[in-house]
């Protein structure tokens, strides 16, 4: 399968679990990306990688009934899951798309912003879609990414690939690392023609209550590809040693789930 169809096809597995407690750094993040980003009201914005639609909404709000958000994912199952969201909340200025963000179908010059929360890692040039982004953004627009640091999800990430190497499964390194320091993506920015790139990090971590939350993190997101590499029959064993190893790490206040985030700004040239 190559890259983007196995990534599509993950996303497309967790669509229906994605939107849950252990995973709440994705709304957090939403919220922090409208405020770095000072959306305001009348503003026409692209949300890339736009999974259940979390920034979509967001920004929905920060633009208000003059605004109109174009929202786009590779992911047909989360792109619907994204609409029944926006439905519920009674959005009504989103459209939703199934489109890959490394190559946007829209003409040139059109946006004032341009959003994409823990998805460019994802896309196998990242450069070509951060090249397709300058294309479509108004000059002057603005373009903001978050990505993880390298310390997101560890300890129990290292716990998760060491138990998967076990069996023989070789996790490759994860794609956020590509963006994981703030050099890494000032640098990816001015190489592809953005001006004035702006990196801030945030701990968007919490604690989880149960040892339970962390398997549900790794069920409804990225992880769940690993994990489907196991064959059935050692799925059960290695849940329980997993988790017997994870409970380990717990305080009295919980399970901590480290999400350092960077935030990256960066302008299209007037
Ligand atoms: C970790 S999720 C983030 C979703 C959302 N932005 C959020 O923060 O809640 C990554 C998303 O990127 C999407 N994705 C990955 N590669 C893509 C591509 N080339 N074009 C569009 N979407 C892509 C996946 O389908 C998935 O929905």
């Amino acid at each position: 399968m190559d890259e983007k169809k196995a990534i599509t096809h993950v996303f497309n597995l967790v669509s229906k679990l994605y939107d849950n407690p252990s995973l709440r750094f994705f709304p957090f993040c939403a919220e922090k990306m409208v405020a770095y980003a000072k959306i305001k009201p009348g503003q026409k914005v692209l949300d890339v990688a736009t999974g259940t639609g979390m920034v979509a909404i967001a920004a929905a709000q920060a633009i208000g009934g003059e605004g109109r958000v174009q929202a786009i994912d590779l992911s047909e199952n989360m792109i619907n899951q994204a609409q029944e969201n926006v439905n519920r909340v009674g959005i009504t200025n989103v459209d939703f798309h199934v489109m890959d963000g490394e190559q946007p179908d829209f003409k040139n010059d059109v946006f004032d912003i341009i959003t994409c929360s823990y998805g460019l890692f994802f896309m196998p040039d990242m450069s070509a879609a951060l090249k397709s982004w300058l294309r479509v953004l108004k000059p002057g627009g603005k373009i903001i990414f978050s990505s993880f640091a390298a310390s997101a999800f560890t300890p129990q990430s290292d716990i998760f690939m060491n138990n998967l190497a076990e069996y023989n499964i070789i996790p490759p390194t994860p794609r956020w690392l590509q963006l994981a320091e703030e050099a890494l993506c000032k640098n990816i920015l001015e190489e592809n023609g953005f001006i004035d790139a702006q990196v801030t990090q945030a701990q968007l971590g919490y604690h989880l209550n149960e040892t339970k939350d962390w398997w549900q993190a790794i069920q409804s997101a990225g992880y769940r590809g690993l994990y489907e590499q196991l064959p059935q029959e050692h799925r059960a064993d290695f849940q329980i040693k997993h988790l017997s190893e994870i409970e380990k790490l717990k305080t009295d206040k919980g399970l901590w789930l480290d999400v350092q985030t960077l935030f990256s700004t960066a302008l299209k040239p007037e």
